[in-house]
């Protein structure tokens, strides 16, 4: 192993450069020092969509794209889901480490306490149309929890920071579960506080006129867990988004707000959505290989295939799978997972995805699940931005209290007009009055 040095030489000059590498990166900055003469700005690396570009160091969340593995915390996902509930998930998301018993129970009891909605939420939550998109109702009404709880901007008090996570866990099934129950012109659910995180949600989505709601255990289990595989994935869209926001210093009620709107995008956390009314669209399986002729031909996207990162099977779309068999077992089997399947098979057998290393991913069979629990599919990515309301916290505070942050500020490559002088309305001329 040679020096952990990078040398460069600019042709337009002739000078040679040495850049340190630190934990495989050149710092951006030391690019700036390359210059053709004194007055010039410097070297930048461009780089639309941060493909090859890490903007911060981390220690929540590691992927490694190409062998398909993804642990929390050091800890694998397959363990994290087998092992543990989607609240242990998030405390060790946020905290660093897996929360012992009393600090999990301290931690359960403080988010169970937090589930309530201020009355007035819910009449902002009546404002909207009937059939308003919930995604958009969940990032509206959490920006709007910025307004109830003015003291989320000490975002440098890590009381009031622990405060405000324990608000937005508890309070994004909630509000979810309104923008559901306002969509279906039901009555609002309290929350009940006897349930699990999950059991409560699923109470508040579908409770009707008994006094008490029992969730399924089966279907209780397999929402946490998919809310486990949701929780978190290093620097993606949202996460981003949520970064970004924070670096300003709002508070994390808007940053959670931009971040879950980042999330709804179809190329993110709205692909589940796309992708159950691409199998409603396909129809059959006799359908699939004109489907995959489509997008072959570059026409559509197959969706819930391919990821920016994995290069490989995503290792929750893995364990989605086996959630999806025992799921069945209560609901009865869903056809469009056979239209799935035979996409599945196609597509990995074919030179296009092959070649260009796309697999399933997070969101190509959550949705089938979610069918079958009775959820209607513009309610999926909002079941995506509840479990990963932990991760962007996590990030969030990982971002403050890391000295080398500073307000994300991208640069660009100036390529419009150079200077020109401004001519008022009435003195220029108008080419169409010719
Ligand atoms: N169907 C068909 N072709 C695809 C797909 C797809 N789903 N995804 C990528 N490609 C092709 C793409 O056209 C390109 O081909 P070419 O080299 O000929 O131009 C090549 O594969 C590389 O794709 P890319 O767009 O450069 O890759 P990216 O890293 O910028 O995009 C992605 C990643 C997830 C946005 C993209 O794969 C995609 O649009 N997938 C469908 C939407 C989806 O399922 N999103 C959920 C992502 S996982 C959950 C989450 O994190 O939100």
């Amino acid at each position: 192993m040679g020096k952990n040095i990078l040398t460069l030489t600019d042709h337009r000059t002739g000078e040679t450069y040495e850049l340190p590498i630190t934990n495989g990166t050149i710092n951006a900055m030391d690019l700036r020092k390359i210059k053709t003469h004194a007055d010039d700005f410097g070297l930048m690396s461009y780089d639309p969509g941060f493909k090859n570009t890490a903007a911060c160091k981390s220690k929540i969340t590691f992927i490694d794209g190409e062998k398909g593995i993804l642990r929390y915390r050091g800890y694998p996902i397959e363990q994290i889901a087998e092992k543990c509930s989607y609240l242990e998930t998030a405390s060790l998301l946020v905290n660093g480490e897996l929360p012992t018993k009393s600090e999990l129970g301290e931690w359960t009891w403080n988010i169970t306490h937090h589930t309530l909605l201020h009355e007035n939420i819910k009449k902002f939550i009546e404002g909207f149309r009937y059939d308003a998109h919930p995604m958009g109702i969940l990032i509206s009404t959490v920006a709007a929890l910025s307004t109830f709880y003015p003291e989320a901007k000490n975002i440098m008090d890590a009381e009031s920071r622990l405060l405000q996570t324990y608000r937005l866990i508890a309070k994004i099934p909630s509000i979810a579960a309104c923008a559901y129950r306002h969509r279906m012109g039901l009555p609002y659910v309290y929350p009940d506080n006897d349930l699990s995180y999950t059991g409560n949600f699923l109470n508040m989505l579908f409770k009707m006129t008994r006094p008490k709601y029992e969730p399924d255990p089966v279907l209780e289990k397999a929402m946490d867990v998919l809310f486990i595989l949701h929780a978190d994935h290093e620097q993606n869209c949202s996460a981003s988004v949520m970064r970004g926001v924070g670096s300003s210093h709002a508070d994390p009620f808007c940053a959670t707000a931009g971040a879950a709107a980042a999330l709804y995008g179809p190329l993110h956390g709205g692909a589940n959505e796309q992708v159950l009314r691409m199998l409603n669209e396909i129809g059959c399986k006799d359908n699939v290989p004109a489907y995959i002729k489509r997008v072959k031909d570059g026409g559509v996207l197959l969706m819930g295939f391919g990821h920016r990162v994995y290069k490989n099977y995503d290792p929750r779309a893995k364990i989605i799978k086996q959630i999806a068999d025992k799921v069945f077992e209560v609901t009865g089997r869903n056809f469009l997972l056979d239209i799935a399947l035979e996409l599945e098979k196609i597509a990995l057998e074919d030179e296009y995805f092959i070649k260009r290393k796309l697999y399933p991913n997070v969101d190509f069979y959550s949705g089938i699940i979610y069918q079958a629990m009775g959820f209607p599919v513009e309610l999926y990515p909002v079941l995506f931005a509840i479990g990963r309301t932990s991760g962007w916290i996590a990030q969030w505070q990982e971002m403050l209290l890391d000295p080398q942050q500073k307000i994300a500020r991208p640069r660009q490559i100036y390529l419009g007009e150079e200077y020109r002088d401004c001519i008022p309305v009435e003195k220029a001329g108008d080419p169409t009055e010719a």
